[in-house]
C-alpha cells in the first residue's frame, strides 16, 4: 500500500511535474496508478486535458468532499492506464469553509481505505501550495510525503516551513515517511550545489539520491499534454524519473504489485 502526497508550501517547485511524470514512470512499467489532483487551481487537470470550461463540476474531486460520489466513480481512465480524479476551482470551497469542514481533513484517508483503493495500486496526490483542509487531508492520507525543492534563493525557507507543518501533523497521526527531492537541478551550478548541501545538512538521509535535472522536455510535455517518456524516451528527464521510481521501490517507500 502506498499513498504518496507530493507537497511543498512553495509554488512552482515542481509538485505537479513530479506527480505527472512519476505516475507516467509507473504506467511505463505496466502499473496503473491512481492520481488525484487536489489543487483547486487544477494545473494537472488542465495538463491532462480536463479544461474547467468544458468539464462539469460533477466530475471533480470536489464531489468526493461533498459526499456525492466515491473516488472510484470520479476517476477517469486515461490512455496510458492511469486512473485520474480531476480537480476544479470549486474545490477551493473546502479550504475556504474551514470551520464547517474541519472533519474533512480525515475524509481522504477514510475514503481511500473504505474504497480499498490504497491496497491495490499506488496513489499519487498533487497538492496545491495552500496549507488548508485539502493539504492536511492529503498529508494524513499519505504513507510517503514527497517534497520537491527547487534550487533557488530561499528554497530552504519553503522547505523549512513545510517541515514545521509536517512536525505539527505528527501530533495528529504517526510520523510519515518523507523524502526531499532536488528538482530543476543543474549539475555543477552554484545554486544547485548550495541548495543540495543545505538540504543534506537539514534533512540528512531524507534527501533522495535521485535529482531531477533541468530539462526543456518538461515544458514540452505540458504543451503536448504528454509526459517526458513520450516526448524524449532517452532524454535526461525520462531517465531521472526512471531513477526516482527505482530508488523509491528499492527503499520500499513505494510498493508496486505484479
Ligand atoms: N526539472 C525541470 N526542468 C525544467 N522545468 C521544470 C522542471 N520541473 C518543473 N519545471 C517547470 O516549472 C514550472 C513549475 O512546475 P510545477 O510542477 O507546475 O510546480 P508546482 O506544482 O510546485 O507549482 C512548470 O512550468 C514546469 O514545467
Ligand atoms: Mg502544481
Amino acid at each position: 500500500m502506498t499513498v504518496i502526497a507530493v507537497f511543498n508550501q512553495k509554488g512552482g517547485v515542481g509538485k505537479t511535474t513530479v506527480t505527472a511524470n512519476l505516475a507516467a514512470a509507473m504506467a511505463q512499467n505496466g502499473h496503473a496508478p491512481f492520481v488525484i489532483d487536489l489543487d483547486p487551481q487544477a494545473h494537472l487537470s488542465h495538463y491532462w486535458g480536463f479544461s474547467q470550461q468544458v468539464q462539469k463540476p460533477r466530475h471533480s474531486v470536489h464531489e468526493f468532499f461533498r459526499g456525492v460520489l466515491p473516488l472510484s466513480e470520479l476517476a477517469v481512465a486515461l490512455d496510458n492506464g492511469i486512473h485520474f480524479v480531476p480537480s476544479h476551482l470549486e474545490l477551493s470551497k473546502v479550504d475556504a469553509q474551514i470551520t464547517r469542514h474541519r472533519d474533512h481533513i480525515w475524509r481522504l484517508k477514510l475514503g481511500l481505505t473504505a474504497e480499498m483503493l490504497a491496497g491495490s495500486t499506488p496513489i499519487l496526490i498533487d497538492c496545491g501550495p495552500m496549507l488548508g483542509v485539502l493539504s492536511f487531508a492529503a498529508l494524513l492520507a499519505a504513507d510517503l510525503i514527497l517534497v520537491p525543492v527547487a534550487p533557488e534563493t530561499l528554497a530552504l525557507n519553503g522547505a523549512a516551513m513545510t517541515e514545521r507543518t509536517l512536525l505539527g501533523l505528527e501530533k495528529l497521526d504517526e510520523r510519515k515517511q518523507r523524502r526531499y527531492l532536488l528538482n530543476r537541478h543543474t549539475p555543477g551550478s552554484v545554486a544547485s550545489e548550495a541548495v543540495l548541501k543545505q538540504m543534506q545538512r537539514h534533512f540528512y538521509n531524507e534527501v533522495l539520491k535521485t535529482r531531477i535535472r533541468y530539462s526543456e522536455s518538461f515544458e514540452a510535455a505540458v504543451i503536448g499534454q504528454s509526459n517526458v517518456f513520450d516526448i524524449e524516451p532517452n532524454g535526461s528527464a525520462a531517465q531521472d524519473f526512471g531513477f526516482l521510481l527505482d530508488e523509491l521501490v528499492e527503499n520500499e517507500l513505494v510498493k508496486l504489485h505484479g
